[in-house]
């Protein structure tokens, strides 16, 4: 599901690429490491600040990005111009454009509650991951999907939906071992996984 214009605005601007940069890479790199060259795929890049993150800091040899949004790819190819280990397009995260064990990482900042088949996008990560490969995500949870002023003001799926828990146990039944996670207030959820070997 693409963002409201409320959320579409609070995703382009400053605050957010400085969260990004400060908090949630800063957690991913402290528990789960740099990746120190390999493939990674984003999903749900956004406008691109995240893939350049993940070339930067992660030390990623290559970075793969897709979005379902073509006005978001259109900022991150304006953002990641020039970089000839970027490679973008629009796509969607329940039926990844990648063969099996593919990549070596993938990231999520941020987009699975945004997908009403959560699950089956989890299934997809897993499949395009490499055995042993990394999962690093940022998700948002129901109550604050579910919260009355988030609701009003933002544009969820809100069916099944999903709770700290309820993530822990999707990212086992897709085939993950959880390597490190974090609750956020009952509202957000910071995750590391790594698919089975
Ligand atoms: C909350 S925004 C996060 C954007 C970016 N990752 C960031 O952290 O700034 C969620 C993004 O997921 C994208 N999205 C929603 N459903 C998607 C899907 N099924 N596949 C790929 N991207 C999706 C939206 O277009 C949006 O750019």
């Amino acid at each position: 599901m693409i963002l409201n214009t409320c959320e579409f605005l609070a995703m382009n601007n400053p605050l957010r690429a400085a969260m990004q940069r400060h908090l949630e890479a800063r957690w991913f790199l402290r528990e789960g490491g740099a990746m120190n060259g390999g493939r990674a795929l984003e999903i749900g890049c956004g406008r691109g600040v995240g893939a350049g993150i993940i070339a930067d800091r992660f030390q990623a040899a290559a970075v793969d990005a897709f979005d379902l949004d073509p006005r978001m790819i259109a900022r991150a190819e304006r953002r990641l111009a020039g970089r000839r280990n970027v490679k973008l397009w629009t796509g969607d995260a329940t039926l990844i454009q990648a063969d099996d064990a593919t990549y070596d990482a993938v990231f999520d900042f941020g987009i699975i509650h945004h997908i009403p088949e959560w699950r089956a996008a989890l299934a997809e990560v897993c499949r395009v991951l490499k055995p042993g490969g990394r999962f690093y995500a940022e998700e948002v949870l129901k109550a604050f999907i579910l919260s009355p002023i988030w609701r009003r003001l933002l544009d969820h799926p809100l069916e099944d939906r999903f709770d700290h828990r309820e993530f822990l146990d999707g990212l086992a039944r897709a085939g993950f071992t959880v390597v490190a996670e974090k609750p956020l207030w009952n509202c957000f959820g910071w995750y590391i996984a790594d698919k089975k070997a």
